[in-house]
């Protein structure tokens, strides 16, 4: 990785010396994994933060997804899921055996579209969960999309993996549906290097959830197939460092992307509509250009100024090599998937290199 490099995103830093101290006390307890004090701390600030009271951290949001999926019964049933999102979103549903019915997307707001979900419970009534994805930490229609699945008794869980910081009317996007889950993933805007959490709404949901999270036993005592979805205290310690300093991240990029509206007021290209009632963490810049050939042209020539943007996402979970069984198109995110890049954005971006970038932009979209 070049230094003078400009990607997608840069990972926040933990405070050296805090950290040092933590670790410290992690050492001298004799204890770094196995749900431990900083573990047990972190899951309340979160919960705090989040106002989501039955929270469980996780080695990651891949795994907090395969919890959720499990708690939910939806081990090797058919569960509907948006073709537009990172493929982990399918990989953990594939882990535990669900048959996936791809979901195209509202091509204004990017999320899963109610109208196609309605449809896909119409052509398969057998549908037994509903797995909508927050890209990019936007609100998907959650009002319509919790109505169909009530209506057709079908679980609800969010992929908030991308959408921590983000609220809907007054909510933490993570406390809608039967489950939710987030990524702490180091490229996300709140990290444990690695890192997860899922979030339910009972008491009893969270203990299956830990019990599941721990090879599903207690003592000498076995009740069911677990996995190890545990995070080690060293993770979580990395947590309580950047937890605090999160507010003041999201305000930072909330400045860039007014920059980045400013300057890209008459360039040819659209950005995802945002939902009413949305307080966004700003975690990506995502632009939507004309053509597939415009976006090559843009990708091409950042680079020779060595800036690196992201095609999150493509392709399309309906293009990819092993879901054949169970393909069938969906026009809208695939054309999304063509013409979609990320623009870098992270705290230490500065406003001379957004204005490079959107030179460049104008020029190759501009011809
Ligand atoms: C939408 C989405 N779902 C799931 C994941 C998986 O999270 P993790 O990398 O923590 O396993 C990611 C990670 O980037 C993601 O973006």
């Amino acid at each position: 990785m070049a230094k003078d490099a400009v990607y997608v995103t840069r990972t926040r830093m933990p405070e050296f010396k805090t950290l040092c101290e933590q670790i410290q006390h992690i050492i001298d307890s004799g204890w770094i994994t196995n749900d431990g004090e900083c573990v047990r701390q972190l899951e309340k600030k979160l919960s705090a933060y989040l106002g989501c009271p039955h929270l469980l951290a996780c080695n990651n949001g891949t795994t907090a997804l395969m919890l959720a999926l499990e708690c939910a019964g939806l081990r090797n049933k058919k569960v509907a899921v948006t073709a537009y999102t990172y493929v982990a979103t399918l990989s953990a549903m594939l882990w535990i055996g669900c048959t996936p019915i791809f979901i195209d997307i509202d091509p204004d707001t990017l999320s899963m579209s109610p109208y196609e979900l309605e449809q896909a419970f119409s052509n398969h009534p057998e549908i037994a969960g509903v797995v909508p994805v927050n890209i990019y930490g936007l609100a998907c229609d959650n009002a319509a999309i919790s109505e169909i699945c009530t209506r057709h008794g079908a679980k609800l869980i969010y992929d908030g993996a991308q959408a921590f910081g983000s609220s809907w009317q007054g909510r933490s996007l993570l406390d809608f549906g039967d489950y939710s889950i987030c990524s702490f993933h180091a490229t996300k805007i709140f990290h444990t290097v690695e890192g997860g959490c899922v979030i339910a709404h009972s008491k009893e949901a969270l203990d299956k959830l830990a019990l599941i999270r721990a090879f599903g036993h207690r003592g000498d005592t076995h009740f069911t197939l677990g996995i190890n979805s545990k995070m080690s205290e060293f993770h979580a310690a990395v947590g309580l460092n950047l937890l605090p300093q999160t507010d003041t991240e999201i305000i930072r990029r909330k400045k860039l992307h007014a920059l980045y509206d400013a300057l890209l007021a008459n360039a040819p290209l659209t950005r995802p509509r945002l939902a009413q009632g949305l307080n966004w963490n700003y975690a990506y810049y995502p632009i939507l250009l004309t053509n597939n050939s415009v976006l090559q042209n843009v990708i091409t020539a950042l680079a020779k100024e060595n800036i690196h943007p992201r095609r999150y996402f493509f392709p399309a979970l309906t293009k990819l090599p092993y879901v054949h069984l169970w393909c069938r198109p969906c026009p809208v995110a695939e054309d999304v998937t063509q013409r979609v890049l990320c623009l870098p954005l992270y705290s230490e971006l500065s406003d001379q290199t957004i204005s490079k970038i959107v030179t460049t932009i104008n020029e190759q979209a501009l011809g």
